[in-house]
C-alpha cells in the first residue's frame, strides 16, 4: 500500500496509525525505514515512539546507534545504522538482544541480510512538497497491518 503524506503532521499521524495497527506486545516485530537523507525517517520513527507512551526527547541513534524505550505496549529499539559498514557490527550493537522488542531500523541498507527477519518494509521518498510512503509487508503478519491500514486509510489516502 502507499500513501501521500502532504506534510509532517500527516507523517507524524502515519506513525500513530502504525503503531495502533500492531496487535498486542510488539516484541519480535522488526520495521525497516527506507528512504534519502530528509525523507521523513526520523519523524515516522518518533511519532510511533510517541505513539506507545513515550514523554520525553526522542534523540537520534546516529551516533549511539540503538536508543532503547520501555514503553507499557513493551520495549522499542530506535537503531540507525547510517554509519554502519559492514553486517558484523550489528553484533557489537547487541542486535540479537533486541528481540524482546520491536525493532524500528533507519538506514537498514548497511545490513542486507536484516530484510531476511524484517517483518515490513517502510520507504519514503519525496513526492512535491509531501512525501509518499509504502508499505512492503515481509512477514503474515505484516500483511495482515498493511491491509488493516489501508482500510483506516488516512485523511489523504491517494
Ligand atoms: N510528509 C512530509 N512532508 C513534508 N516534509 C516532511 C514530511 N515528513 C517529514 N518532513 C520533514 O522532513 C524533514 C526531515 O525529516 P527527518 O529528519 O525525519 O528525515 P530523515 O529521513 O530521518 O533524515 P536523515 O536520513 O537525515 O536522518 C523534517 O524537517 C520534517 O519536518
Ligand atoms: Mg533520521
Amino acid at each position: 500500500m502507499t500513501r501521500f503524506l502532504p506534510d509532517e503532521a500527516a507523517t507524524t499521524a502515519f506513525g500513530r496509525q502504525l503503531l495502533d495497527a500492531i496487535p498486542g506486545d510488539l516484541a519480535g516485530w522488526t520495521l525497516l525505514l527506507t528512504g534519502e537523507l530528509g525523507a521523513g525517517k526520523s519523524t515516522l520513527a518518533r511519532a510511533f515512539i510517541k505513539a506507545a507512551g513515550h514523554t520525553g526527547a526522542v534523540p537520534s541513534p546516529t551516533y549511539t546507534l540503538v536508543e532503547p524505550y520501555s514503553l507499557p505496549r513493551g520495549n522499542i529499539y530506535h537503531v540507525d545504522l547510517y554509519r554502519v559498514s559492514s553486517e558484523d557490527e550489528l553484533r557489537y550493537l547487541g542486535w540479537n538482544e533486541l528481540d524482546d522488542g520491536c525493532r524500528i531500523v533507519e538506514w537498514p541498507d548497511r545490513a542486507p541480510g536484516l530484510v531476511a527477519q524484517a517483518d515490513l518494509a517502510i520507504h519514503l521518498a519525496y513526492e512535491g512538497e509531501g512525501r509518499r510512503v509504502e508499505l512492503t509487508p515481509l512477514s503474515e503478519r505484516a500483511g495482515k497491518l498493511a491491509a488493516a491500514l489501508d482500510a483506516v486509510g488516512g485523511s489523504c489516502n491517494l
